[in-house]
């Protein structure tokens, strides 16, 4: 049985981004829940929600990271594209194989291992630095 305890994650001294964050883990957290009991196509379904919901957080995070000309972009920015990389090649994968102990493990750990590590390394930092920005304007 595969059983997956709800995850959450760091919070950010951003409030966007954090509310980017927990859209995440919810829908992640539903995903894991369902994922036993779901059929492939529903399990399709789930697997595009979650990369358009992934698009839409880095998305929203460049666009922060822009708007103040943040030091570390491209670095971050290739952070998230290696990431979406690894989501697509987790998708095809899944439909090739249709094995579902390996998209669980996927979700489980590499992607939540990525995100406490990312959350730690890269938006905390930039999050201390947009909010100083904001804070001078
Ligand atoms: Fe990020």
């Amino acid at each position: 049985m595969l059983s997956s305890k709800p995850k959450n994650c760091s919070s950010t001294p951003l409030e966007v981004i954090d509310d980017l964050h927990r859209e995440e883990i919810d829908l992640l957290n539903e995903f894991m829940k369902v994922l036993p009991n779901s059929d492939d196509e529903q399990i399709d379904d789930w697997i595009q929600r979650l990369e358009r919901q992934v698009l839409h957080h880095f998305n929203e995070e460049e666009a922060c990271m822009k708007r103040v000309m943040y030091p570390a972009f491209k670095k971050h920015v290739e952070a998230h594209s290696e990431t979406l990389k690894a989501i697509k090649e987790a998708k095809k994968t899944w439909e090739e194989e249709r094995d579902l102990l390996q998209l669980w493990n996927f979700l489980e750990y590499d992607y939540m291992a990525w995100f406490e590590h990312h959350v730690r390394d890269f938006d905390i930092p930039a999050a201390e630095f947009i909010r100083q920005c904001e804070e001078a304007e």
